[in-house]
């Protein structure tokens, strides 16, 4: 169930009641590929970051260590020690990333494990089972994101393919939601909008899947290449035909920036590796602007990384100590730079909430571009 608590313009406020608690929207989901935050973050971790949906990928946890595994043991949530929602992604963008020898059919995928290179397939019904067994909270619908730039042919005929893929996905889980070896009964379904960045496809397609009545709604293939410019008028243009009711979700995106943007114009969830990955780096965002821990201006800087943040990185150490620590190369220097920029991102959502509760989102947006834009 989905609650809309307040609106301004086009952003929402709102409230989404699942089997693990309620998120609070609009949400950033920190990302677990593999059951796990890259950088040697633990679950305990999460939760003293503020994350509130955990997001891991169907493709992965099917190669490693099986998605049977993880039902024999009792379930995703219980092998990780997670208590939060969890949305596993479909499978759908990793086969298109990240797999070998694809060859796509009606059926579904033939592809090769980027792993050992053993052969796959997997369908509309395969990506349903194997969500089913990880016992997610949000399944994803099994889709094709299309590179791009995309020829308008080959962008329709998927984006058709997409859609007919999303009722097969949608009976499957039903019938596995009413099976008695399923773990949780209650999984949810999350269609995927497609159409490259043509205008009367991406409609098309969203009015046809907002018949379905699906638990909430993404717009894919995007942040695949396209100008910023060109996401949002995509965002303009289909949001309006995606259903008022259930939350929208833009897959894999993005900078803070683009998360502001995307929120005043409709987005509800949002998910990206930029901020875990960029932290790894040593590329930090801040409530001042963008820095790199690594640059030597910052070897004898006594200051936490953002005087404003309460993450146990900015309440414990310097960034002398911890660009000392990246020189080094411990361990610790990534893992208390992820847990920042986690901490950053959740609660820049938790700030965005307050001011549309508080009818400022419009001034808080143009602010924060203003202070993220910067450059320490
Ligand atoms: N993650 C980022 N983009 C996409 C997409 O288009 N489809 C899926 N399944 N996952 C994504
Ligand atoms: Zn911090």
């Amino acid at each position: 169930m989905f609650k809309i608590k307040a609106t301004e313009n086009r952003a929402r406020r709102g409230e989404f009641a699942t089997i693990h608690g309620t998120v609070q929207t609009p949400v950033f989901m920190n990302v677990g590929t593999l059951g796990a935050i890259k950088g040697a973050v633990s679950t305990m971790d999460l939760k003293e970051v503020g994350c509130q949906v955990e997001l891991s990928n169907t493709y992965h946890l099917h190669l490693r260590p099986g998605d049977g595994v993880v039902h024999d043991l009792g379930g995703l949530h219980k092998f990780m020690n997670w208590d939060r929602p969890i949305l596993t992604d479909s499978g759908g963008f990793q086969v298109f990333s990240l797999a070998q020898l694809r060859k796509i059919k009606e059926e579904g995928v033939y592809f090769a494990s980027h792993i050992d290179g053993r052969k796959i397939f997997m369908g509309p019904e395969e990506s349903m089972q194997i969500q089913s067994n990880l016992a997610s909270t949000i399944a994803m619908a099994f889709d094709e994101c299309v590179a791009l730039p995309a020829e308008y042919g080959y962008a329709k005929q998927s984006a058709e393919r997409t859609a007919r893929w999303l009722v097969r996905c949608k009976d499957e889980m039903k019938k596995l939601n009413a099976s008695e070896r399923t773990i949780n009964k209650k999984q949810m379904l999350f269609g995927i909008n497609q159409g490259a960045t043509f205008d009367d496809l991406r409609i098309n397609n969203m009015k046809e899947i907002a018949k379905l009545d699906l638990d909430g709604y993404a717009i894919g293939g995007l942040a695949v290449g396209e100008t910023h410019e060109e996401m949002y008028h995509i965002l303009d243009v289909t949001l309006p035909f995606a259903p008022e009711d259930k939350p929208r979700y833009l897959m894999g995106v993005g900078t803070p920036v683009n998360i502001l943007e995307a929120v005043d114009r409709g987005i509800d969830f949002f998910d990206c590796v930029i901020a875990s990955r960029n932290a790894r780096h040593a590329n930090l965002f801040t409530n001042n602007g963008y820095m790199n821990l690594n640059n030597a201006k910052y070897e004898r800087d006594m200051r936490p990384i953002d005087e404003n943040c309460g993450c146990p990185a900015c309440r414990n150490y310097s960034r002398a100590y911890i660009r000392h620590l990246f020189k080094a190369k411990e361990m610790l220097a990534m893992r208390l730079c992820v847990l920042h920029n986690l901490y950053f991102y959740n609660h820049l959502m938790e700030d965005i909430r307050t001011a549309i509760e508080e009818g400022r989102f419009a001034k808080f947006k143009e602010e924060k571009i203003a202070d993220f834009s910067k450059r320490l």
